[in-house]
């Protein structure tokens, strides 16, 4: 059994994942209108991962009979100055998913929720993974110069990482 704070934070992370599937369908959109269909398509599947990341938590609310209560999600950004500025704005985004799940986990442990506390320990991992996935764009990106060349190139790598 859950305690109230522990169900009303896993919601709250609920909210922030579906957000983060919202926020990469609208930087892939924009990909997508500026020619950039490799970043396009690969934040188009990050989306469904965050999706996914949002049924697990769902899931394991069902499974402790405790309320999933789905609110409204926040209008996400459609407007980017340019790829890097997509990708870097995903790396902020991640890291304040971290920071969330940080004080989720810690949160849990405070309060001895031992069951929920290695339930998170998944998403401690996948932050791991992540931060790095998107800090490696921004590194590639930086690399390349604004050309036409630099950037197809980029696009072409972004769309390699597609799992
Ligand atoms: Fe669900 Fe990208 O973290």
């Amino acid at each position: 059994m859950l305690s109230r704070e522990v169900i009303e934070k896993l919601n709250q992370q609920i909210n922030k994942e579906m957000f983060s599937a919202h926020l990469y369908l609208s930087m892939s959109s924009w990909c997508y209108a500026q020619g950039f269909d490799g970043a396009g398509a690969f934040l188009f599947a990050h989306a469904d991962e965050e999706s996914a990341h949002a049924k697990k938590l769902i899931t394991y609310l069902n499974e402790t009979d405790s309320k999933v209560e789905l609110e409204a999600i926040e209008k996400p950004s459609g407007e980017f100055a340019s790829l890097i500025d997509v990708f870097e704005k995903t790396y902020a985004h991640e890291l304040t998913i971290t920071q969330s799940i940080n004080e989720l986990v810690d949160f849990t442990l405070s309060c001895k929720d031992y069951p929920t506390f290695n339930f998170l320990q998944w998403y401690v991992s996948e932050q791991h993974e992540e931060e790095a996935l998107f800090r490696g764009i921004v590194d590639k990106l930086k690399m390349v110069s604004d050309s036409g060349n630099g950037l197809y190139l980029a696009d072409q790598y972004i769309k390699g990482l597609i799992k």
